[in-house]
């Protein structure tokens, strides 16, 4: 294939973009993504915070346009994120016991009943463990209303969008060796075990120079893809430049395509300048539209 969506169709994976509802009015980065991905995530415009400023009163404009775009470009869409502590709106973050439960359950009923039929998976719940060597859960508002709210977010999910896989999804949880992974994996394993509707565990994928791409990568999406799960890489961006960083992006797409249940790669925007991180010019595309050296790495890697 000439471009990354057909080289990952070779091996049927598909190979994604997030894009910010800016993207829209530039036609060169929009002629990139059309031509290079078949699965997009919206950048910010499915978050809680977007689709529910107030409370009970849903706002879809800014998601519809990249939906919208997508499907009509006949692109497939990764829904993006139904629960998670962070980007609440400002009523959701005072919120705690019964009535935060119920708001975050009306939240995942609501979105996904709206978008029921259009989305590929939903991030159901993103970011819920902890950073460092606990394995536990992070703390947050929503963790506060009972250690069961996980798997009530997926049901949910179920429930409102049965044609849709639903996915959980976090950070640093690459490496198989680290605290975190490990506890991941065995809620994961609790789910499959107590049949919680759970079919994909999403791999944010996020790198730099601190935090690298671990050599057991294949190891974790194996182990992972073993409980009876798709697995994916959903946020994909790595600090650097040249050969470095080319090398790393070949060892990320070497690592999903031995697993099978790997089923696609998305990177977290298309030009450098419009990442997140801008200043580690992470992604495949200069800040002109050019292909880096880490775009040839990653399609001759698929
Ligand atoms: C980031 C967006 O890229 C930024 O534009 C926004 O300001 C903050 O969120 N993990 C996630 C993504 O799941 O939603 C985050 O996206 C990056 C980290």
């Amino acid at each position: 294939g000439s471009t990354l969506q057909a080289a990952a169709a070779e091996t049927n994976r598909y190979f994604g973009t997030a894009m910010a509802g800016h993207y829209l009015n530039n036609s060169g980065t929009m002629t990139i993504v059309n031509r290079e991905f078949n699965m997009i995530t919206a950048e910010n415009e499915m978050k809680m915070d977007a689709t529910e400023p107030s409370q009970n009163q849903f706002n879809f404009s800014a998601g519809d346009q990249i939906v919208n775009w997508a499907r009509s470009n006949g692109k497939q869409v990764r829904g993006h994120a139904l629960a998670w502590h962070s980007q609440q709106p400002g009523w959701m973050q005072n919120m705690s016991g019964a009535n935060l439960r119920n708001a975050m359950l009306n939240h995942v009923t609501r979105v996904a009943t709206y978008y029921k039929g259009k989305i590929h998976s939903w991030d159901v719940v993103n970011e819920a463990y902890a950073d460092g060597n606990s394995g536990g859960r992070r703390d947050s508002n929503l963790q506060r209303t009972g250690n069961d709210w996980i798997e009530a977010a997926f049901r949910a999910a179920r429930a409102a969008d049965p044609g849709a896989k639903l996915c959980y999804n976090d950070y640093n949880t690459d490496n198989w060796s680290h605290a975190k992974t490990q506890g991941v994996y065995n809620m994961v394993k609790d789910f499959k075990a107590r049949g919680v509707p759970i079919d994909c565990v999403g791999f944010q994928a996020h790198f730099n120079s601190g935090n690298p791409v671990p050599s057991n990568y294949h190891t974790t999406l194996g182990n992972f893809a073993a409980l009876g799960v798709d697995v994916q890489i959903t946020e994909l961006d790595i600090q650097g430049s040249g050969s470095s960083q080319s090398q790393q992006f070949q060892g990320i797409v070497q690592a999903c395509l031995s697993v099978a249940r790997c089923t696609g790669i998305t990177v977290w925007g298309v030009k450098d300048t419009d990442s997140w991180r801008a200043s580690d010019t992470p992604l495949l595309f200069d800040g002109s539209g050019n292909k880096k050296a880490a775009y040839t790495g990653t399609l001759n890697a698929l």
